[in-house]
């Protein structure tokens, strides 16, 4: 049987006005709901000021929610760390985990569990931004 392909995108970007430093909930509820029924997962991290987003899921289904992304003017200059395929997802309990505070110890534990277990370019991605 062959084993499924997911596409994964790794990119930052930079908040524009002040959109950073705004709450982000209003975007990880679109992206939780819209995530959900597109089969996609991954993880947002911002400091207030950067985003770094990893988005992983059936190729198609990245494509498009990237696209949508990419044209989101609350963000400018996108550049991908990352894009491969892969045949396990590094964050498939998350329709998007959220890594700006917030989430609550377990979830913080359980996630950095799996940064722990990522492949090196999205360990060292997160690890590049959050310094
Ligand atoms: C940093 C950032 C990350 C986002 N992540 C997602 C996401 O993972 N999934 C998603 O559907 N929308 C995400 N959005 C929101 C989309 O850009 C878009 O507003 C949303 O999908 C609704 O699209 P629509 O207005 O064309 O329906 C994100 C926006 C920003 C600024």
């Amino acid at each position: 049987m062959n084993s499924p392909q997911y596409r994964r995108i790794l990119y930052r970007s930079l908040a524009t006005g002040n959109h950073g430093r705004r709450d982000l909930s209003p975007i990880l509820a679109v992206s939780r709901l819209n995530n959900g029924l597109d089969g996609i997962s991954g993880l947002l991290w911002t400091d207030g000021h950067r985003y770094v987003q990893l988005l992983e899921g059936p190729p198609d289904s990245v494509a498009l929610t990237f696209a949508r992304i990419a044209r989101d003017p609350r963000h400018e200059a996108i550049e991908i760390a990352d894009d491969s395929v892969a045949t396990e997802r590094v964050f498939g309990d998350w329709t998007m985990a959220d890594l700006a505070g917030g989430a609550d110890e377990d979830n913080r534990e359980r996630l950095m569990a799996a940064l722990r277990d990522a492949p090196a370019a999205v360990r060292r991605a997160f690890e590049e931004a959050a310094t």
